[in-house]
């Protein structure tokens, strides 16, 4: 199944290393992070599960919940937990979902075939509080992700939901932002009371509205 932004994340029921949840009642009005990698026990996997573990705090500020999932069992994953936080300087703290019989990765088209023979790729789901996909990103299994860029992009998805902004090229949480096009320039300064630039009329750029 294709999944597109916008859509509603498919709900499921799964086994996780922090017992068996109902996405939908687990997320419940948080911010999701969804992400799955190909198999416990290889490299670049552990590398990316210990960094998430380590930036947990950085979600949990967000109020953003993270999960993993791969096709491999409960066991595999509690066993390889301990080397993730032994190798890692961590303590994984998300829960994993097990999905030896590939059905959440089926529901979510995580396999892809003619990449990764029987496995998940290394996909993200960014999910929003209205349980609507907000991001999808897909790498092969060769590419760890990078993970600061996702909290960047929460940061953006965050901002962009309660305010009539978009966020520029390798935008940072503080910086400028833009003026969407629906508003008039003439209606920014009722709107955007801390100044604005018009660099050209369809680029009009504002500070950050929520500082
Ligand atoms: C890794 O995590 O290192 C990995 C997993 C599957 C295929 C290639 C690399």
């Amino acid at each position: 199944m294709t999944i597109r932004l916008g859509d509603e994340a498919p709900n499921f029921t799964a086994e996780t290393t922090e017992g068996k949840i109902d996405f939908h009642q687990w997320l419940g009005d948080s911010w999701g992070v969804l992400f799955s990698h190909p198999k416990d026990y290889t490299p670049v996997c552990t590398t990316e599960l210990g960094r998430v573990a380590n930036l947990k705090q950085e979600f949990d500020k967000r109020k953003v919940k993270v999960l993993a999932i791969s096709v491999d069992s409960v066991s595999d994953h509690k066993g390889w937990i301990k080397d993730i936080n032994e190798t890692q300087s961590c303590t994984v703290n998300y829960p994993i979902i097990a999905d030896p019989d590939k059905k959440v990765a089926q529901l979510y088209d995580m396999i892809h075939p003619n990449a990764l023979d029987n496995l998940t790729v290394r996909s993200v789901f960014i999910i929003g509080p209205d349980k609507k996909v907000k991001l999808t990103l897909t790498y092969p299994a060769s590419t760890g992700r990078n993970f600061d860029e996702l909290l960047r992009v929460i940061d953006s998805l965050q901002l962009t939901a309660n305010y009539q902004v978009a966020t520029p090229v390798d935008w940072k949480h503080g910086e400028d932002c833009v003026v969407v096009p629906a508003i008039k320039t003439e209606d920014i300064p009722a709107k955007f009371p801390k100044g604005h630039k018009v660099i050209k009329p369809y680029l009009r750029t504002t500070p950050q509205p929520n500082l």
